[in-house]
């Protein structure tokens, strides 16, 4: 979690001005210089350019699994110069005329979403998948900081934002919230939340979460709340591994020391499966080298679908396998045969952050 810094070209910030929010000033922000490139840089502060835009003003930013697939240079149309972040909470210091909801010098949490809030699939509170904010692509909806594909906004690792749909997604911290668990709202918990959710989880459930990231963590958190019988998370680092033990808390294993993990959730369920997988790696998974080299090193699947091979083959028959982990945008290789056999549910999506 990234402190705001309070100096930016010699302008002192952290008051309202006139000046901060004309665009005429510098301000500081994460900005993206090709694969494995980012630096600090001065750019305008963004400015009002639609009646449904506020300015926020970041107090907390965070950086995601999800900025490692731009920063791998992994994410199609990531353009130079674009700046990242898509966790973050900051005071309101502009509203464009038509937004009605938020007041200037409102504290809000801004989900990593942007949603239109009218569109058919907003309507259905899928705002993940909004139909009217990504001018360049409808199979996502758009992102801050997330490249041209998911609408080419600017993101919050920077002082300054301009949220588009202010009165849409944007909530009002409430009072006595410590900001620290308030950015977390704005993707981690909601996407842990609803990986847990998706997977339909029934009381006493074996629930088998792959990826001790962030996203894993709160999901293995929030699978009790669905009824879990028994919680298990896979990773291999493990200080995530040992974090998650005791906070979620669940049995953690690290796949480098077992033989076929598979093959190890089989042996723990009396060879039926897990009831329910989830996928919480998505494209940078490691553990297998024929999806390493052809998703991660030669690009030629979105991705490598080890943890998403691992979730298929684990779960039982008639299982569900629920996955928040991202991939491209292009083929990925997946045992689909396995998915038609065993009479697997599959559900997927970005996270509705609002709902
Ligand atoms: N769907 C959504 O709305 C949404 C929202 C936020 C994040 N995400 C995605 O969720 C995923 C996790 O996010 P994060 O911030 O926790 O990322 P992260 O990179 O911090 O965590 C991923 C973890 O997976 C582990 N891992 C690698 N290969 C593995 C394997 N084969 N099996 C098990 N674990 C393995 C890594 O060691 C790492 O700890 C990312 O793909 C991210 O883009 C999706
Ligand atoms: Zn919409």
């Amino acid at each position: 979690m990234i402190e705001k810094p309070v100096q930016a070209g010699g302008i002192q910030r952290g008051e309202f001005s006139v000046l901060a929010v004309k665009g005429a000033t510098p301000m500081l922000a994460m900005s993206y210089r090709g694969p494995h490139r980012v630096r600090i840089e001065q750019k305008p502060v963004p400015e009002i350019l639609h009646p449904q835009d506020a300015i926020v003003r970041v107090t907390r930013s965070c950086i995601g699994g999800s900025d490692l697939h731009l920063y791998n240079g992994d994410v199609p149309d990531t353009r130079v110069g674009m700046t990242f972040g898509h966790e973050f909470t900051g005071v309101v210091e502009q509203r464009g005329e038509e937004v009605e909801r938020l007041n200037v010098g409102d504290h809000v949490l801004v989900p990593f979403n942007i949603a239109c809030g009218t569109c058919v699939f907003c309507q259905q509170e899928l705002y993940g998948n909004c139909h009217e904010s990504n001018p360049h692509a409808t199979a996502v909806g758009g992102i801050f900081g997330y490249s041209h594909t998911a609408g080419g906004y600017n993101g919050g690792q920077a002082e300054y934002v301009r949220v588009p749909y202010a009165d849409v997604s944007p909530t009002v911290i409430p009072e006595g919230m410590d900001l620290d668990d308030a950015v977390l709202l704005t993707d981690v918990v909601p996407t842990g939340y609803q990986a847990a959710e998706m997977g339909g989880i029934q009381p006493g459930d074996t629930v088998v979460v792959f990826g001790a990231g962030p996203v894993g963590i709160m999901a293995a958190r929030c699978a009790w709340l669905f009824g879990a019988g028994r919680v298990i998370v896979i990773d291999h680092l493990e200080y995530r591994l040992e974090f998650v033990r005791n906070y979620a808390p669940c049995e953690a294993y690290n796949f480098r020391s077992l033989e076929d993990p598979v093959l190890f959730i089989k042996r723990t369920t009396d060879f039926l499966g897990a009831d329910v997988c989830i996928d919480a790696v998505g494209a940078e998974a490691s553990g297998n080298v024929m999806q390493t080299i052809l998703g991660r090193k030669l690009l030629l699947q979105g991705g490598a679908a080890t943890a998403l091979h691992w979730a298929i083959n684990a779960v039982k028959k008639g299982g569900i396998v629920s996955i928040v982990g991202v991939y491209g945008p292009i083929d990925t290789l997946i045992p689909i045969g396995n998915v038609v056999n065993k009479g697997i549910t599959i559900r997927a999506n970005q996270a509705s952050v609002k709902r």
